[in-house]
């Protein structure tokens, strides 16, 4: 048996696996809501993450009556980006600015302006962005020097939980690559951007590749969660990557789309390859020596839980799709731009804001919703776009994540992007991909493209339909509207 633990944004989910790679059970549980202080910032506690871990494997053991001895190893996958800092006792300095936080933009221009943008690309294969974790430093060293002083170690969110578990500092190549201090061509630390900008090399936790054993389970865990001491612990993956391997989304042709609070557009890469412009990462991938390309919708999954939140407080996402699907496509010329957290893919701009277009007193709640579905798949269609652009052949999509199990929404995923959308017999992503690396790393399987081939399966696929030319105009209205309101906000 083989656990796979996900540290997302709104809860950490852990599941078994037996050696078929099927899903034994899973148990989740829910972590905080992020705190935002100020429009555009995003925090979150890491204790509350590990806490959250704890009771989920400790759950996932109940609900399966698997015993800890029987787990042979444990996979980590986790939300990108965030920035944990530990001081000289290992204790964390102040919340986490998480993967979707943007208040840094004058430490992406200083960085920007110190190194030069052409030196940054060549040590790190991408530009700096806001929502990567050195800015977020650099703007703890501006704005909370005393607390900066303080900082001994640097981990992303999965990482603290890895060191939790295992006492050890340590990430893996797929999450390192979104710090941009990490030099994803040469899949190593770039201890020269590190030296460029001042960031102690001694802070940056040592790196392995995601199947790599990287550390064991403590005596102390074992006693706390029912695991057994001495698991080993691989190295796992962001939580893009992980769910690329839960996906299969490990060689040349498959490309992926997960619908979860962020929206991303995954390409597996068998050479390093960047966009001129940086609209999508190039960052290592979860299998040793390969690489993936992505782009990223913000405010995705959470542009519908916007909406729920605020104008339909109680509402079940499944009612709300269902509503939406009373609406034509189209939504009658309304259109959602889903900026709600400013914007990765294409536009790389932090003050992007979101917002409908084109509302009218004929326009009924369900159009609303509806927009919200075909807005944020506009924007995934940008990512797309700009994949395929690289060269990516892409035949058909493989749709996961939340968004994904409406059948509903992944017909409008089909109608914008003109391609087959396929769903996977397992909709787990993260989780899963996290318990085939350890599978992997612990030696049941020989590499990752073998385990995938051996456990996932393709079940249902939906052909792009009527819509298609409708939504291809949609489109072309929708990528208008970004450019006409630059600036305009301030
Ligand atoms: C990827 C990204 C998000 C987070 C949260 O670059 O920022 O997908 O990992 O899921």
């Amino acid at each position: 048996m083989w656990l796979g633990i996900d540290i997302g944004t709104g809860g950490s989910r852990a599941l078994l696996v037996d050696v078929t790679g099927r899903v034994v059970a899973a148990h989740t549980v829910a972590h905080e809501d992020m705190a935002q202080a100020q429009p555009l910032w995003a925090e979150q506690r890491p204790e509350n993450w590990w806490d959250a871990a704890v009771e989920a494997i400790r759950g996932v053991l109940a609900a399966s009556g698997v015993s800890g001895s029987q787990v042979q190893g444990i996979g980590l996958s986790g939300q990108m980006h965030g920035l944990v800092i530990l001081d000289e006792a290992n204790q964390v300095i102040r919340p986490s600015l998480i993967w979707c936080d943007q208040r840094s933009q004058v430490q992406v221009d200083w960085v920007n302006s110190t190194v030069g943008k052409a030196k940054v690309l060549e040590c790190i294969a991408n530009p700096v962005l806001t929502g990567f974790t050195l800015p977020k430093l650099l703007w703890v060293r501006d704005n909370e020097p005393a607390l900066y002083e303080r900082v001994r170690k640097v981990l992303l969110p999965k990482d603290y939980v890895r060191f939790r578990l295992t006492g050890e500092f340590a990430t893996e190549v797929s999450d390192a690559s979104g710090t941009a201090l990490f030099d994803v061509v040469n899949r190593r630390w770039s201890f020269e951007l590190a030296d460029a900008v001042g960031v102690d090399r001694a802070v940056l936790p040592a790196c392995y590749e995601s199947s790599e054993i990287s550390g064991r389970i403590t005596a102390e865990v074992a006693a706390l969660t029912g695991l057994a001491a001495g698991t080993p612990v691989v190295g796992g993956g962001g939580d893009q990557a992980a769910s690329a391997v839960g996906n299969g989304i490990v060689a040349p042709g498959i490309v992926s789309c997960t619908l979860g609070t962020s929206g991303v557009v995954f390409a597996h890469m068998e050479q390093v390859q960047y966009d001129a412009a940086g609209r999508v990462h190039t960052f290592c991938h979860a299998v040793k020596n390969k690489w993936h390309v992505m782009g990223v919708t913000q405010g995705a999954g959470l542009s519908l839980q916007w909406f729920r939140n605020q104008l339909a407080p109680g509402a079940d996402y499944s009612d709300l799709m269902a509503e939406a699907a009373t609406a034509p496509a189209g939504s009658q010329g309304l259109y959602w731009l889903p900026y709600l957290m400013g914007e990765r893919t294409p536009h790389l701009d932090a003050t992007a804001r979101g917002g409908w277009m084109g509302l009218t007193n004929s326009h009924r709640r369900a159009d609303l919703i509806r927009s919200l579905i075909e807005g944020v798949s506009y924007s995934q269609k940008d990512c797309l776009d700009i994949v395929e652009g690289l060269g990516v052949e892409v035949a058909s999509v493989r749709a996961s994540g939340g968004g994904a199990k409406s059948p509903f929404w992944r017909q409008v995923l089909a109608d914008v992007f003109a391609k087959p959308v396929v769903t996977l017999e397992s909709q787990e992503g993260s989780a899963l991909g996290a318990a085939l690396l350890a599978m992997v790393g612990t030696g049941e399987f020989a590499d990752v493209p073998e385990v995938c081939g051996a456990v996932i399966r393709e079940n249902a696929r939906v052909e792009p339909g009527a819509d298609v030319g409708v939504y291809a105009a949609g489109h072309r209205v929708y990528q208008g509207l970004y450019p006409a309101l630059k600036g305009v906000l301030g």
